[in-house]
C-alpha cells in the first residue's frame, strides 16, 4: 500500500479512519545531503546588508533545503538563519518558545538575554534559552553576522511556535538563580498534599495534577563559549594527545548533553598536517548533523555521495539515518557541528549505529556506544 492509495473510511465528524491493519515496518525517509557554499552565504550576507534596516532591526534570511515542506527548514527540524546587523543597529526585543544556538561569523556585538549581556565575537557560540527576552545590538565598528540555529521548524510542524515582540523598554523578569531547593515550599507546589500512589507492581503511579503544572524549573541561562578559550584547550599539533572534538555543554540540559535542550554543538579541530585517511565505512544516527566549516578543506561521503567542503561552507552532512564519514585534507579542520541529538533523547528516539553490521543502539535508553579512543581522526559526527 502506498501513500497515494491508502484506503480509508470517511467518518461523520469529518475525520477519516485510515486502514493500518497489517502495515509493515517503517524506515526513516531522510532528505538529501546539502552543501551551501561560502560564496552563497557571502552573497546572502551582502544582499541583507543593502538597503535600510527593517522596522524590527532583523536583516535575516533562512537557508532552506530544497526538500523543505515548511519553506523554512535546513534540516526537517532545524532552521538555520543568517542574521546581519550593521554598526549601530539593534533588533527589537522578543521572546520565543524555540531556543537558539548562535555562531559568530564576522564582527561582534552584544547579546542581551533576560538580565545578562554577553559580548560575542566571531567564532564564538552563544545560546538563547526558550522564552527569555532577548535582543542583539551591534556595538562594534564592523558588520555583525551570525548563524542562528533553532528548533522552530519542529514547533511549526506541531502548530505551536510562539514568538512575540516585546516593548523596547522591556524589563527583565526575575531569573531563577542557582540550584532549586526542592524543600522550599514556594519553589514548587507542596507535593506533600498531592496524592501519589503506586498502582501496580510494575511501578506505575497515579499522581495529583500539581505534578503536571508546577514542574521543577531547571535554571537555563544564556551561555557563552569564547572560541579562543576552547581552541586553546584542544589539539594544537599532531600527536599532542589533546582532544580533536569536544562538546559545548550547557549544564541545564543535564543528561541530554546539549547546548540547548534541542541541539548539541561540538567543536572539531584537527591540526594541520593530518594524513588523509583511506575511505571506509561510516556510521549513522537518527539525529541530523549540520557542519559549519570554519577552517580547512576535505570531503564528506554521505550514502556513497562525495561532498567536498571548504571554509565558510554549511553542510547538511548527515541527514537522519544516512551513512556518513568525513575526510579532512592535510589542511586540518575547524568545524562546528550542530545536531538535534538532545531533542531525540527527550523523545526517546535517538538510535545510533556505529557499525552498519553491528547493533542499532537506543542511546539514553540502554548501554551506549563504547570504544571511543581519544584523540582520533574526525569521523564521529
Ligand atoms: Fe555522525
Amino acid at each position: 500500500m502506498t501513500a497515494t492509495d491508502v484506503s480509508h473510511v470517511g467518518l461523520d465528524s469529518g475525520a477519516r479512519a485510515v486502514e493500518t491493519t497489517g502495515e509493515g515496518p517503517a524506515q526513516p525517509t531522510p532528505w538529501a545531503p546539502l552543501r551551501i557554499t561560502a560564496a552563497e552565504i557571502r552573497d546572502t550576507i551582502e544582499r541583507l546588508s543593502l538597503g535600510p534596516a527593517p522596522a524590527n532591526g532583523r536583516r535575516s534570511a533562512a537557508l532552506v533545503h530544497p526538500e523543505s515542506t515548511s519553506g523554512r527548514s535546513f534540516a526537517p527540524g532545524v532552521e538555520v538563519v543568517v542574521e546581519v546587523l550593521l554598526p549601530g543597529e539593534r533588533t527589537t526585543p522578543l521572546r520565543r518558545n524555540s531556543s537558539l544556538v548562535q555562531i559568530g561569523v564576522e564582527g561582534s556585538g552584544s547579546v542581551k538575554v533576560a538580565d545578562t549581556t554577553l559580548e560575542m565575537a566571531a567564532r564564538d557560540v552563544v545560546t538563547v534559552p526558550s522564552m527569555k527576552p532577548h535582543q542583539f545590538v551591534n556595538t562594534g565598528e564592523q558588520r555583525w553576522v551570525r548563524l542562528s540555529y533553532s528548533n522552530a521548524p519542529l514547533l511549526t510542524f506541531l502548530g505551536t511556535h510562539f514568538w512575540e515582540e516585546l516593548a523596547e523598554d522591556w524589563a527583565p523578569g526575575v531569573p531563577v538563580d542557582g540550584p532549586i531547593d526542592m524543600d522550599e515550599d514556594n519553589e514548587v507546589a507542596d507535593r506533600g498534599s498531592a496524592p501519589d500512589h503506586e498502582v501496580s507492581p510494575t511501578g506505575a503511579r497515579l499522581r495529583g495534577y500539581e505534578y503536571l503544572v508546577d514542574i521543577e524549573p531547571v535554571p537555563n541561562r544564556p551561555l557563552h563559549w569564547p572560541y579562543p578559550v576552547m581552541a586553546d584547550l584542544m589539539s594544537q599539533t599532531l600527536g599532542d594527545g589533546k582532544r580533536t572534538i569536544m562538546a559545548l555543554y550547557n549544564p541545564a540540559t543535564e543528561r541530554k548533553q546539549g547546548a540547548t535542550g534541542s541541539f548539541f554543538v561540538t567543536l572539531s579541530r584537527i591540526p594541520q598536517g593530518v594524513r588523509q585517511r583511506p575511505e571506509g565505512p561510516g556510521h549513522r544516527h537518527s539525529s541530523v548533523a549540520i557542519n559549519y566549516h570554519v577552517e580547512g578543506t576535505g570531503y564528506s561521503v554521505v550514502d556513497g555521495q562525495r561532498i567536498d567542503f571548504a571554509p565558510g561552507d554549511l553542510l547538511l552532512s548527515a541527514p537522519s539515518w544516512r551513512e556518513h564519514a568525513h575526510y579532512p585534507s592535510e589542511t586540518g579542520l575547524t568545524v562546528y557541528t550542530v545536531q538535534d541529538h538532545p531533542q531525540h533523547i527527550g523523545m526517546e528516539s535517538l538510535i545510533w549505529q556505529e557499525d552498519l553490521n553491528g547493533p542499532i543502539l537506543a542511546l539514553g535508553l540502554e548501554k551506549g556506544q563504547t570504544g571511543y579512543v581519544a584523540p582520533r581522526n574526525w569521523d564521529d559526527e
